[in-house]
């Protein structure tokens, strides 16, 4: 069993980005600049999006947080994305979700200007991606990809099951991995809860996705031996072993399961560190003008 060390690859590529960012100064371009929305007091999305933060410092990327409280109305929220469409110096930003209940995310995601949608959220560039045309991959699914290059993973003709159907992950990374070409050539299956026998349909899998945020939910009897298995969760639960009183969980019982694995993700260390990665090579791309 090889364990697939996140933070070790996304290290490695935020090199490559920093240098690039080196070379577009030296060339007196503009320095990339991601800007970042954040509504509310929700622990994990304030971790989140300081981590956004601090890798644009560790790339030399120019930063910018909007933070508004849980109560700001829709219009306001509106408006601020108005201005960063309309502002020449960020090249690229976010609104980190959930908002709250009272703010209609989908108006949100489809007020961004997709040239700036560095998420990959908005329709224009899920439909894009979805025919294979250039445009902003939706981070999560972007990252795993790299994960899958970085260790040589085999994917051409493999059964992939991906476990959750999320617009964010289990969606797009099924289109991604069905797609011609490296990596990808997958034959995918779609898991869900409603899914009869999920079970018997994750045992088939070669390459094992778990993207439905419950924490330790694929057990051993669930996995091949010597399947690929990578871990999308992180859920919050309470710990008495951390200072914060919480601790990441993914949605594979690691302990029982990595024995059976060629390769696994771990949680934390694993996907959750390409995601900011792949964010990072999405806003490079908005700043070249290219996606
Ligand atoms: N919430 C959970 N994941 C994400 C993400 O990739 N982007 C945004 N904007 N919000 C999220």
């Amino acid at each position: 069993m090889e364990l697939i060390d996140g933070k070790k690859v996304s290290d490695a590529i935020k090199i490559t980005i920093a240098e690039e960012v080196q070379t577009i100064l030296s060339q007196g371009g503009k320095r990339p600049h991601l800007a970042a929305i954040l509504v509310g007091t929700d622990g994990g999305s304030i971790t989140y999006v300081n981590h956004k933060v601090k890798a644009c410092e560790q790339v030399g990327f120019a930063s910018t947080l909007k933070t508004f409280d849980e109560d700001i109305s829709e219009d306001a929220l509106l408006d601020t994305i108005a201005e960063f469409n309309a502002n020449k110096d960020i090249d690229g930003f976010i609104v980190q979700l959930p908002l709250p209940k009272h703010i209609d995310e989908q108006k949100v995601i489809e007020a961004i200007s997709p040239n700036k949608d560095v998420d990959g959220f908005h329709p224009i560039n899920v439909g894009k991606m979805m025919i294979g045309l250039p445009s902003f991959k939706s981070a999560t699914p972007a990252g795993i990809l790299e994960l899958l290059k970085y260790y040589h993973i085999e994917t051409a003709g493999k059964h992939c099951v991906i476990i959750g159907r999320s617009n964010i992950v289990g969606k797009p990374l099924s289109v991604m991995l069905s797609h011609k070409g490296y990596p990808g050539d997958c034959t995918v299956t779609v898991c869900h809860s409603r899914t009869k026998n999920i079970a018997e349909e994750c045992k088939r899998a070669d390459i094992l996705i778990a993207a439905l945020g419950s924490p330790e939910f694929v057990t051993a009897d669930m996995v091949k031996q010597g399947a690929v298995v990578i871990d999308v969760g992180t859920t919050r639960v309470a710990s008495s072993e951390t200072k914060s009183g919480w601790k990441l969980k993914g949605d594979v019982k690691f302990d029982e399961v990595a024995p059976l694995c060629s390769y696994i993700t771990p949680v934390p260390g694993g996907v959750g560190p390409m995601t900011i990665c792949s964010l990072l090579m999405n806003t490079l791309q908005a700043a070249r003008g290219k996606k």
